[in-house]
């Protein structure tokens, strides 16, 4: 029964039925299938598609609040001056004792303007922040402090010393992170 059934379609395209079809279409032609309607309808597809899909990433990743933007870029900036120095310990990089130094002080200078940065209760759809920073302003702005002095404690006078003054350093970021931000789709740890 199943081996007729392609020979059996084969002879009805090939058959007198199938020409009186192709010619009912050429006298009849359908406007949707024409090339320049089907080249304008695709076009018109993938613009929305684009402008959906860009309203989309916007919702997610621009910041559309002042405030939020920059508090988002002082913690940017910190997990920058972060990642080169835990470079520096595994080897990624040469230990260079000079860019350790300014990446130790930019990290105090950062930590010691979480404060001013969160004091404003303001969120917008970028952010990941919790609203436990305002109403747990005290324990926020200790978190604060002591990831403050923690960058202070980096030894930066050799890789060994870094190494064993990062982790106090990550573990507050980290800290602070678990209480007062809401995970992001992505796992990280700082
Ligand atoms: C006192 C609390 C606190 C401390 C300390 C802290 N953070 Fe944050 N961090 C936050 C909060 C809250 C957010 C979410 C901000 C938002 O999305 O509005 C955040 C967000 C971030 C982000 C994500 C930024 C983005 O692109 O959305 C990174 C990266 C980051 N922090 C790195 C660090 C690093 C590195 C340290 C340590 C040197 C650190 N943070 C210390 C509270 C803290």
């Amino acid at each position: 029964m199943q081996d007729k059934m392609p020979g059996l379609r084969r002879a009805a395209a090939t058959g007198p039925a199938a020409k009186s079809y192709v010619a009912r279409a050429r006298t009849h032609p359908d406007w949707r299938k024409s090339p320049p309607v089907r080249l304008m309808l695709l076009a018109a597809m993938m613009i929305i598609v684009v402008l959906l899909l860009n309203t989309a990433a916007k919702a997610d990743n621009t910041p559309t609040n002042k405030y939020v933007a920059e508090r988002i870029a002082l913690m940017s900036a910190q997990k920058n001056a972060l990642q080169d120095l835990i470079a520096m310990t595994r080897d990624y990089i040469v230990f260079d004792r000079s860019g350790a130094r300014e990446a130790r002080r930019a990290l105090i200078r950062s930590t010691g303007r979480i404060p001013k940065h969160f004091r404003r209760d303001v969120t917008d759809l970028s952010s990941h922040a919790r609203g436990g920073i305002w109403t747990n302003w005290d324990d926020f702005t200790i978190h604060a402090k002591d990831t403050q002095n923690a960058a202070r404690a980096l030894n930066t006078r050799s890789a060994a010393g870094l190494k064993r003054s990062l982790p106090r350093l990550i573990s507050s970021c980290h800290n602070c992170h678990q209480i007062y931000r809401i995970t992001p789709r992505e796992f990280t740890t700082h």
